[in-house]
């Protein structure tokens, strides 16, 4: 799994496993339908656009509350595509957070843009909004904060700079299908958000899958095209496009599990409030901060601790699986040497990356495997 470093998970004696996420239990519970929606699309043959596609960008954007929804073959694409749909110019430079998964800063790139970070605000793991005011200079033409872990940015101040200096911006979803800002969905603060349905995500497929959406239809249209060859009809290429396609059978694969996505999602939150109990007075652990008026749908659960890699260690050991969402801030990645960036530029993002740790979290997750990884934690 691409953004998930991981360790082996060695059972131990007198304890029960926990795996980090458990994607065989999600198809044995709705192995009936999802057999069916594979079955149709090969009767069918449509394994490229066809019905399912259509069907299921129609129900996504439903459930995103947002007009267009163009599917594309993975979350990494809808940012790519968001970006050069909206156009960019040499030295172009665009603001990210210097906390996620590197498709974000790296598309600024592929895009002809020029990636500037802002540090995260060292409570939520999202891009900071001071941070982004004092990175702006008259290049600066957008901004993509991410939703990270499942937490929305603080959308409010974002938008308020964004006006303020005229600059786009596209919200990164990847990690937070049905998260909310203000009681308003995220995805519908920018000028286009994008979506991953990689299998491990809120809302997975049976392989890679992604989709960007907007309210702007002149926007969906473009996007449309650069997806599709560079036009919306066979042959008629207004532009040069890529072929970023999500396939039939991931769409109906995704049409059959986005009925359960509320009731998942709801199962997270359950999940997470029973790990906030039963880890808040253990010393040393911090459990996630959610600020108010922002619904959290924990893609991942994530807790700091000073002594983060011995404990990650000690779980392992006993049979729990975790992960470190991500081990090197982006900014101190081999990828942007070139910047020559220093940790007190990007202090909480630097501090962070050496005490987060990600717990086993999904929506089937039983609460004797959380009181198991509790009781491991306290032990520890
Ligand atoms: C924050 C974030 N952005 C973008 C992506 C890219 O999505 P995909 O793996 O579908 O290309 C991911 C997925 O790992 C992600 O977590």
């Amino acid at each position: 799994m691409p953004e998930i470093r991981r360790a082996a998970c060695v059972e131990s004696e007198n304890s029960m496993p926990v795996p980090f996420a458990d994607l065989q239990l999600q198809y044995q519970t709705l192995k009936g339908a999802i057999d069916e929606a594979i079955a149709s699309v090969i009767r069918e043959s449509s394994f490229i656009r066809g019905r399912h596609v259509d069907q299921f960008e129609q129900e996504f954007a439903a459930v995103a509350e947002i007009r267009h929804c163009v599917s594309c073959a993975n979350g990494t694409d809808a940012i790519w595509l968001a970006i050069k749909a909206l156009g960019l110019r040499p030295g172009d430079e665009i603001l990210t957070t210097a906390h996620s998964w590197i498709s974000t800063s790296a598309m600024i790139t592929h895009a002809g843009g020029t990636v500037v970070f802002c540090d995260t605000d060292g409570v939520t793991f999202t891009i900071s909004p001071a941070a982004i005011e004092s990175a702006i200079t008259p290049r600066t033409v957008g901004i993509i904060p991410v939703h990270l872990y499942g937490q929305p940015a603080d959308m409010d101040a974002i938008m308020t700079i964004a006006n303020k200096h005229k600059l786009w911006v596209i919200e990164d979803c990847a990690q937070a299908h049905l998260a909310r800002y203000r009681d308003r969905p995220i995805g519908s603060f920018g000028q286009a958000a994008s979506y991953s349905f990689y299998p491990g995500k809120n809302l997975g497929a049976m392989g890679d899958a992604g989709a960007v959406v907007t309210n702007d239809a002149h926007l969906a249209e473009r996007m449309t095209m650069l997806a599709r060859h560079g036009g919306l009809l066979k042959h008629q290429h207004e532009i040069e496009g890529v072929n970023s396609r999500l396939d039939g059978l991931q769409a109906a694969i995704l049409s059959a599990k986005l009925p359960h996505l509320r009731a998942w999602t709801v199962a997270r939150q359950e999940a997470a409030k029973f790990y906030d109990t039963g880890l808040n007075q253990i010393r040393d652990v911090t459990i996630p901060q959610i600020k108010p008026d922002r619904s959290h749908v924990y893609h991942l659960y994530t807790i700091c601790h000073p002594a983060r890699d011995e404990l990650a260690r000690y779980l392992n050991a006993k049979g729990v699986q975790t992960g470190i969402n991500y081990p090197t801030a982006l900014p101190f990645l081999p990828a942007y040497s070139r910047y020559r960036h220093r940790p007190e530029q990007f202090p909480n993002a630097y501090a962070d990356q050496g005490r987060i740790l990600s717990l086993p979290m999904f929506a089937e997750i039983r609460r004797e495997q959380q009181e198991e990884v509790i009781r491991h934690i306290r032990e520890f």
